[in-house]
């Protein structure tokens, strides 16, 4: 892609994490976008001036103003609240889907030919919202929750052998959240199937902490959730995108019939390249698993009717 500048709409700890990561990365160029008065140019500045330590030479913009985000090839959402301990991510539907529907007006006026990465939560929902509010192809809009499971579901099991989680092998796909599905027929260790490593009770508990990844990381926080992996997770989608690499990556995208599942977004695994979704992969599934993918889409599917409802979308 040679539109090498990236909008962060969202200015908070996992956007402001992407900047980093982005211009640390040597990708492109970057402009914040917050609402928080001085937030995005603060840290925009910021991130200037460790230029000449990091040896990064891209030009970051930050702001308040929705019309910095014009001439952006990739645009990350990550507006919005983030949970407190005790919440879940669907706890904030409503307040995120009255931002997410305002900040992809906007992607719609300044950055009408753009890639869309959804961040806020709860993602699924939040990027069917954007998919529908900005008119774009569905290919143009897909939502970062799955490279982050898998990213954790893989030091889990790498934590439990002793090895290292590059040495892992996974794919967690599914809505964001509490029905998320770790594939274990496709989960191995050096090429072994994990289920000949880990006890099956054990695994069942690796499975647990993933799902509750998130809250974990909430409850010790405090104040806020996760984004060193979020963010690193994001980076890993851009990447795909700006250097067209046609990366089959878990990512929440427009499903078709495929899966047996339809006119929803969920997370499963997709080709990732300059042109955004350019293929959905049908993994061959067990029954038990296929089940828990269209469980897991129900739930997501349970959002969009409340949006819909709620005349959200
Ligand atoms: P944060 O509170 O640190 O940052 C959110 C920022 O959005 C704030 O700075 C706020 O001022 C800004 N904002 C609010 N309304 C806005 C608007 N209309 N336009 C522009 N900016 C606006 O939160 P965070 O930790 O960065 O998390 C952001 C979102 O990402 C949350 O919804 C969180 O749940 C979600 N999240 C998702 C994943 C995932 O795997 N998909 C992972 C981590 C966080
Ligand atoms: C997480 C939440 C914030 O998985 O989505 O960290």
């Amino acid at each position: 892609m040679n539109n090498l500048k990236v909008a962060v709409i969202g200015a908070g700890q996992v956007g402001g994490t992407c900047a980093q990561r982005i211009v640390e990365r040597k990708l492109a160029d970057v402009v914040l976008v917050d609402i928080a008065e001085g937030l995005a140019k603060g840290k925009a500045l910021d991130l200037g001036q460790a230029a000449s330590i990091e040896e990064y030479n891209f030009k970051i913009e930050g702001g308040s103003d929705y019309s910095l985000i014009k001439g952006s090839g990739v645009v990350i959402m990550t507006a919005g609240l983030a949970r407190k301990p005790g919440m879940t991510r669907e706890d904030l539907l409503v307040k995120n889907a009255a931002i997410v529907k305002g900040a992809a007006e906007n992607i719609r006026k300044y950055c009408p030919g753009s890639i869309i990465i959804m961040v806020t939560n709860p993602l699924d929902i939040m990027t069917y919202l954007a998919y529908k509010t900005s008119g774009f192809d569905s290919g143009k809009v897909f939502g970062m929750a799955g490279v982050l499971d898998t990213a954790r579901f893989k030091y889990f099991i790498a934590e439990r052998l002793g090895v290292l989680p590059s040495e892992v092998e996974a794919v967690v796909l599914g809505g964001h959240g509490d029905s998320m599905v770790p594939v274990i027929e496709y989960t191995k260790v050096n090429g072994k199937p994990v289920s000949g490593l880990i006890p099956d009770s054990e695994l069942k508990g690796i499975i647990q902490r993933t799902r509750d990844g998130g809250a974990e990381i909430v409850s010790l926080l405090k104040t806020g959730s996760a984004y060193y992996a979020p963010s690193s997770a994001v980076c890993e989608m851009v990447e795909a995108v700006l250097k067209d690499k046609g990366e089959v990556l878990p990512a929440s995208v427009y499903l078709e019939g495929q899966y047996g599942i339809n006119d929803l977004y969920c997370g499963v695994p997709a080709k990732i390249g300059e042109d955004g979704v350019e293929g959905i992969v049908e993994l061959k599934l067990s029954d038990k698993e296929s089940a828990a993918l269209r469980w897991s889409a129900e739930q997501v599917k349970e959002g969009i009717e409340y949006l819909k409802k709620s005349g959200l979308v």
